[in-house]
């Protein structure tokens, strides 16, 4: 059946109390409509439309070019109905089948998508709702049967009766449609109900009155359908994508000391018989090789490990590391880092825009920017690259198997030939060549006998013995 998945994402969601509109609300590591429309990919539907309003602009540039996505604007906004209103130029006369979800239900699973279109092309119903029990369904449209027990309309918790009131199926939000019956039907909208706005609600009273059937699945798991509108909401439907993530990487063959300390968005990868300890971050598009310990508090985003490596407190932005490296405690990896193989990065230590060939050191106190450094080097204690002059950065270029001495400054632009060795404490502003020792601080000088006879103390002492 041919399926346009239409997405409401104009409100501007007053409730979050945001100057973001509220779908750009990240949950898990996305934006709530990002994670909406993963799902419905995930559950085969290519065709989607996203109706923009709040912040258009802003909506539409957070998703990524894409020709089976399509927008429309609604403005102002008009309620529901009139939003999916605003869909419908945008969608091919071909359409056979309209799944609708809302934008900020972020934890509908692709697995109940995928059931929602299952069932419907197997009832042949006019419209499917999807439903849920909820204890308390206060704020939600309750689902209204007739003596039959068939659908025969939903009613706002605004509108409702008493009686109605006390219903506890409730609408969760996503339906799918015969899409000429709902073309129809949305024809046929009034707002002539307590909040004066364009329900999407009706069009299933007059989808049911015009002799049209609707059907029901029920979701097993009524938090999925968590609709959420403001930031405490926000923060269960993330707990609640965090927690998903975790179970999918154990049942995967990761070892999570504690799923309910480890934050783990949606994008990442992490291969087999890896350890997570507690209090980790792993943010964006972080993929993280087979074997490694990502051990307590570290925060890595938009990164990617090797296999075999072993991580200890330490932050990595947009870093790329190779196999078997050991990083921290305290270690910063910013932008722009390649580490080769096998290589070291030790204690507050800092590392931007640099590659590090294979088993290189940089193990205490250094900094290490705009650099190309060979494999096999050690780089002292205190070493730091002085990559900036006051306008503009230069490069740092260290040949393979050098050893820096403790506390050098490189002054960029700088080159330390391949083998060279450079005594601790020099400042080095000119070309090192191949094989070279440098040093380049004077000579020691030594004043004999000075602490007993020339010291502030041997003084004082001289002076009170007058
Ligand atoms: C809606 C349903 C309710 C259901 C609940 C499930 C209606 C009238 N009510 O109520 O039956 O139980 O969802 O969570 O549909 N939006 C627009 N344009 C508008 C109005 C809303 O794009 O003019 C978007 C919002 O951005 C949001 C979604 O539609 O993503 C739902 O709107 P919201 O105001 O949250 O509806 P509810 O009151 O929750
Ligand atoms: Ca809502």
């Amino acid at each position: 059946m041919k399926t346009t998945a239409i997405i409401l994402a104009a409100g501007k969601g007053t409730r979050m109390k945001s100057a973001l509109p509220k779908v750009l609300h990240k949950a898990g590591g996305r934006t709530m409509l990002a994670q909406v429309l993963h799902q419905l990919r995930a559950a085969g539907i290519e065709d989607c439309c996203v109706v923009v309003g709040h912040g258009a602009e802003e909506v539409r540039q957070s998703l990524p070019q894409d020709k089976n996505l399509r927008f429309a604007l609604q403005m102002p906004q008009l309620g529901t109905g009139h939003c999916v209103q605003q869909a419908l130029p945008h969608i091919s006369a071909d359409c056979e089948a309209a799944l609708i979800v809302c934008g900020d239900t972020p934890l509908l699973t692709a697995e109940t998508l995928q059931n929602l279109q299952a069932k419907f092309a197997q009832t042949g119903a006019d419209g499917l709702i999807l439903t849920a029990e909820m204890p308390d369904p206060t704020g939600y449209g309750r689902i209204i049967r007739g003596a039959d027990g068939g659908v025969t309309a939903i009613i706002e918790e605004k509108d409702a009766t008493p009686a109605q009131k006390a219903v506890t199926e409730i609408n969760t939000g996503a339906y799918i449609f015969k899409f000429p019956a709902l073309k129809d039907a949305l024809g046929k909208l009034t707002n002539d109900n307590a909040q004066g706005e364009y329900y999407l609600t009706d069009v299933i009273k007059i989808i049911a009155e015009a002799g049209g059937r609707i059907d029901t699945l029920t979701t097993p798991d009524a938090v999925e359908t968590t609709g959420v509108n403001d930031r405490v909401q926000l923060a269960f439907a993330a707990a609640e994508l965090y927690r998903r993530k975790a179970q999918e990487l154990m049942l995967s063959g990761v070892t999570i000391i504690d799923p309910a300390a480890c934050y783990i968005d949606q994008q990442v990868t992490v291969g087999q018989d890896s350890v997570i300890y507690p209090g980790c971050q792993l943010r964006g598009n972080t993929h993280i090789g087979a074997n490694c310990v990502i051990d307590s508090d570290c925060i890595l985003t938009d990164s990617t490990l090797g296999a075999g490596c072993h991580l200890t407190k330490c932050v990595l932005t947009e870093a790329t590391v190779g196999a078997g490296a050991n990083i921290g405690p305290f270690a910063y990896l910013r932008p722009g880092t390649k580490l080769g193989d096998n290589v070291k990065i030790g204690d507050f230590a800092e590392i931007k825009n640099s590659t590090i060939g294979d088993g290189s050191k940089v193990p205490h106190l250094s900094y290490i920017g705009d650099t190309d450094m060979g494999s096999g080097v050690n780089i002292g204690c205190g070493t730091i690259t002085c990559n900036y002059d006051g306008m503009n950065k230069h490069r740092t270029t260290i040949g393979d198997d050098v050893f820096i001495g403790s506390n050098t400054n490189l002054v960029a632009p700088v080159t330390v030939g391949a083998g060279a060795f450079i005594g601790a404490g020099s400042t080095i502003t000119r070309e090192v060549s191949p094989n070279a020792l440098a040093v380049e601080r004077s000579h020691q000088r030594e004043v004999k006998g000075w602490a007993a006879e020339l010291s502030p103390k041997a003084l004082a002492a001289k002076k009170a013995a007058k």
